[in-house]
């Protein structure tokens, strides 16, 4: 029952890449665990309290970024851009909603992809699969696909560069929400997702014009100049976290400082295995996927095991059932939790339950099926009783054509023209400032209902 950062090491693990130097791996690691945090213990703690206060139906979570970061893509523009429309969708909430809002990226760390084959074969050529930017390389070649430790330090230089800037904008002016307009540059002007958006940035500037009359200005409350943004990624290389994962000097406790919160995914959150054993000992607050094959007994266990003393904001379910499978799912997992006792934040993953093959061969998402089970999520807690807390998807500040459908009525025709995609399909800046505007009117219908109105 013991944990320590390596006690991991002895339980069975899946999704994990073969190192032809496994040396060479460990003087990685050993070097990464001489390198600064990229998150402070402190930090960890707050997003935890905030959590909190998502499972008690007061504020909302919203998380999202890539589905896997690059080294390609690795750009200042391709951070401010993601960060840009995180905000937008983050005052859409705020605003529309009526209700704080968490704010964590998938960024700054969400490199390590679990694959479901081990190999992949074109044209009659098997390759070990490609599996995330810190592993190997995405090119279909064999000194490609072989994982190399390097890449590990790469990841980690990259995830504190994007870190830094990330902190700079979130607390050096750019998100002083006397900017709200100037989140529209860049954007496709005259789409609708713009029109929508510029609407309510009117009305936030007026909302603020009256304040500064009343003396509430950034210079009296700096809640209004600056916001605090946290980062995640999925806990799969756990070589790289337990490198990662230091003794916190003010309460003795360890953390994880890869990120602010890890999550476990759907494919590696054995009960028995490496990655619970991991998640278990570290402080930070954790997610793991729920997918149709979870178990009620499982869930339960799980539960327990990650979260003994059941801590609230400890624990986030990120649930990814798919349009068709969330109204049979997710009545009897929350049934599960209330029966229980356990406190949870219950989050949204509309996508990953989502995705399709189109009719031209790229692995792609109908909007209208995120949008149907994000509006069923909703729907189920209102008759269970519990709270929508979140949403967890992967999305992108570029103008892509990854999904399909939305305002702009991306068509199977479109997906080729931008499909950047290193791994799986995401919602570009227009479909997530859609996405934002349909959550905010679901949380302020909860919030009637809360309030004793009826719809
Ligand atoms: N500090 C508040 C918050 O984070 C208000 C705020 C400032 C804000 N900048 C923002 C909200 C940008 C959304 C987006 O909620
Ligand atoms: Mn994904």
């Amino acid at each position: 029952m013991a944990w320590s950062p390596e006690s991991w090491r002895s339980k069975p693990i899946l999704q994990v890449p073969t190192y032809p130097d496994t040396e060479a791996l460990a003087a990685v690691e050993n070097r990464l665990r001489t390198h600064p945090p990229l998150v402070f213990a402190g930090e960890a703690r707050n997003l935890m309290s905030n959590l909190a206060q998502v499972s008690e139906g007061k504020a909302f979570l919203l998380q999202g970024g890539d589905c896997a970061e690059s080294f390609a893509e690795f750009h200042a523009d391709n951070i401010r851009d993601t960060l840009r429309v995180l905000l937008q969708m983050a005052v859409v909430l705020t605003f529309g909603g009526a209700v704080p809002v968490v704010k964590v990226g998938r960024i700054a760390g969400q490199f390590a992809k679990p694959r479901s084959d081990d190999f992949e074969t074109r044209e009659g050529v098997c390759l070990p699969s490609y599996r995330g930017d810190n592993i190997n390389g995405i090119e279909f070649t064999p000194e490609a696909r072989i994982p190399d430790p390097a890449r590990l330090m790469e990841g980690y230089t990259q995830s504190a560069a994007t870190l830094n800037l990330l902190r700079a904008f979130t607390n050096g002016g750019y998100a002083d929400l006397h900017n709200v307009h100037r989140w529209m540059l860049g954007f496709i002007a005259g789409s609708p997702a713009s029109e929508q958006f510029k609407g309510l940035a009117g009305r936030v500037s007026e909302a603020l014009d009256f304040m500064r009359a009343c003396g509430i200005t950034p210079e009296s409350v700096p809640q209004l100049r600056s916001t605090d943004f946290y980062t995640s990624h999925e806990a799969l290389f756990l070589g790289y976290e337990q490198a990662m994962t230091r003794v916190d000097s003010t309460s003795g406790d360890w953390y994880d400082t890869s990120a602010h919160m890890v999550w476990i995914g759907d494919r590696t959150r054995q009960l028995d295995g490496a990655h619970v054993e991991f998640c278990r000992g570290i402080k930070n607050p954790l997610g793991f996927k729920c997918g149709p094959s979870i178990t009620n007994d499982g869930l339960a266990r799980l539960c327990e095991t990650l979260n003994p003393d059941n801590l609230p904001g400890r624990i986030t379910l990120i649930c990814r059932f798919g349009a068709d499978k969330v109204e049979e799912t997710l009545p009897r997992l929350i049934r599960v939790i209330k029966r229980e006792g356990f406190s949870v934040v219950w989050s949204c993953d509309p996508m990953h339950g989502n995705t399709v093959k189109s009719g031209t061969g790229y692995k792609t998402r109908p909007f209208d099926r995120i949008l149907a089970e994000t509006r069923t999520f909703f729907d189920v807690h209102r008759a269970e009783g519990t709270h929508a807390g979140g949403v967890h998807f992967e999305m992108t500040g570029q103008n892509v054509t990854e999904c399909l459908g939305g305002a702009q009525e991306i068509s199977e025709e479109d997906l080729e023209k931008r499909y950047h995609t290193h791994c799986d399909p995401r919602l570009n800046a227009s479909q997530s400032i859609e996405l934002a505007f349909l959550l905010a009117e679901s949380i302020r219908a909860e919030r009637m209902k809360d309030a004793g109105f009826t719809a």
